[in-house]
């Protein structure tokens, strides 16, 4: 295992030396550190002096498949998902995939307190308000895009649900900002604490006015928990909006986080800058040299490198063959990933150094400057006074059990706690798993009647 994550280390190094001759790994980190000055949000980042050298050498780097000892697996996924191209829905957009399968939907704008201007899609029904909220590098769409006999839009709305699905800031839907334009790093200056504080105020608002309620369920996955986390604990007035919250893979403590490019983004770490840097300036592309990297070390080079590996969401969240419908693998890569801002990552890395679920690190100066403190504030999760539900797994590469447990202790008011009983359940099979009915649906759907 040490020598998997040396390689990657290395070969992180050489991304950045990659025009140059090779440095020595001091070099490179010389120069890592001075060309962090171009980059506004790592810029901000304090470089924390704790030496996480140890930490990387007892990362276990997860492997997804070695080519070779599973041939014939291989030969089987491959053909799946081969069969999968042909799939019209690869082409189609979010309102198309619903009304495809003979779903109404409606799109509809709203605007932030800080003027980002949000896409919000809704499947209306009879039933009462659901409101969805994706996770790190997804949209909307990630309802959706496991299609009518999985997606959890659909099984929602065929029991009555009217279905609403939220778009984070500066994801594909959410593009817009009354004075600011996405090629300016100031529209990228925000993490799951803006999401939190602005975002799903604004979006729950709206969808209460429009139902004409007081309360609504809303269901998160993965930072659409995070974000919820930050705003009952910001604002605590909207937990009386809320009937009950159902987290899917909940995240607030990262100390046990598996997901290499999330212990990679540690501050401290002395990859971080490297990393950072090949995500992108602001906004966290698709493809770039972190990706390729680990898609290289996770899977090889070999033709399932192409097909599985070939998505940073899945190098980032990790994934389980069992669950995966390959079939629907290109759909999937059609809609996800959807757009996110680097410091989210970068906000969640601090939590994996800290341990703490804490506020935006901006260093010293300016902590003491935003915060009145040189250290950033906890958020204060007893101020969640809203039902909460938890939906886990043990093999999750980003929710670990261990840091579950610690946000359970300290939520006060937790209803249901449920370990999805499938060992390698994975924390996208929060949303995609082929027998997400039966390992999640039916406990969800209970919950939801009560509420
Ligand atoms: C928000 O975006 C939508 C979709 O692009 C656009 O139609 C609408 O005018 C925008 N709202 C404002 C207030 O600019
Ligand atoms: C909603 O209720 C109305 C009136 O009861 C009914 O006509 C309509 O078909 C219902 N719509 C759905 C989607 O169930
Ligand atoms: C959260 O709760 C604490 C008491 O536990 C309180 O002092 C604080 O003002 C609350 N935060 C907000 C934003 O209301
Ligand atoms: C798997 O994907 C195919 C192709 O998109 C789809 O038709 C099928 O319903 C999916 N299976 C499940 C269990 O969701």
């Amino acid at each position: 295992m040490f020598d998997r994550a040396l390689l990657l280390t290395l070969v992180l190094l050489s991304c950045e030396a990659q025009n140059g001759p090779l440095f020595s790994i001091v070099d490179s980190k010389r120069r890592l550190v001075n060309d962090k000055t171009k980059l506004p949000i790592v810029q901000q980042v304090p470089q924390v002096s704790r030496d996480l050298s140890l930490d990387l050498k007892d990362m276990k780097l997860p492997t997804f498949i070695s080519d070779n000892d599973r041939v014939e697996l291989t030969d089987q996924i491959i053909s799946e998902f081969n069969a999968g191209l042909d799939n019209e829905d690869i082409t189609f957009s979010m309102s198309d995939l619903v009304k495809k399968y003979g779903y109404p939907i409606e799109k509809h704008q709203v605007i932030t307190k800080d003027r980002y201007n949000l896409s919000m899609y809704r499947i209306p029904n009879n039933g009462s308000a659901v409101f969805l909220m994706h996770g790190l590098l997804g949209s909307s769409d990630d309802f959706a895009v496991a299609g009518p006999e999985s997606g959890l839009a659909y099984l929602l709305s065929d029991d009555g649900y009217d279905v609403w699905m939220g778009n984070s800031r500066g994801n594909k839907h959410s593009r817009q900002h009354l004075d600011l334009d996405p090629s300016q790093s100031a529209f990228w200056d925000f993490s799951w604490h803006e999401i939190g504080c602005y975002d799903l105020p604004a979006m729950i608002d709206y969808v209460l006015q429009a139902t004409k309620t007081s309360k609504l369920k809303y269901i998160g996955h993965s930072q659409g928990t995070t974000s919820f986390f930050v705003m009952a604990s910001q604002r605590p007035e909207y937990n009386s909006k809320i009937s009950l919250m159902v987290s899917l893979a909940p995240v607030a403590f990262l100390t046990h986080v598996k997901s290499p490019i999330l212990r990679l983004l540690a501050p401290g770490n002395p990859f971080f800058y490297s990393i950072t840097q090949s995500l992108g300036v602001n906004e966290v592309l698709p493809d770039n040299s972190a990706s390729r990297v680990l898609r290289r070390l996770l899977c090889g080079v070999g033709a399932l490198a192409k097909t599985i590996c070939s998505n940073i969401v899945f190098l980032f969240l990790g994934l389980d063959f069992g669950q995966l419908n390959v079939t629907n693998l290109p759909v999937l890569y059609s809609h996800i990933p959807s757009g996110a801002s680097v410091k989210q990552f970068v906000h969640y890395g601090q939590g994996v150094v800290s341990g703490d679920f804490k506020q935006f690190d901006y260093g010293d100066i300016t902590n003491l400057d935003l915060y009145g403190s040189n250290v950033q504030p906890l958020y204060n999760l007893q101020n969640v006074t809203a039902p909460v539900s938890m939906f886990y797994s043990e093999a999750d590469w980003f929710t670990d059990p261990r840091d579950l447990n610690k946000l359970y202790k300290r939520l006060g008011n937790v209803i249901d706690l449920y370990k999805v009983p499938y060992e390698q359940f994975s924390h996208l099979d929060f949303l995609i798993a082929k027998d997400f009915k039966t390992l999640i649906y039916l406990r969800l759907r209970k919950l939801l009647r009560h509420a």
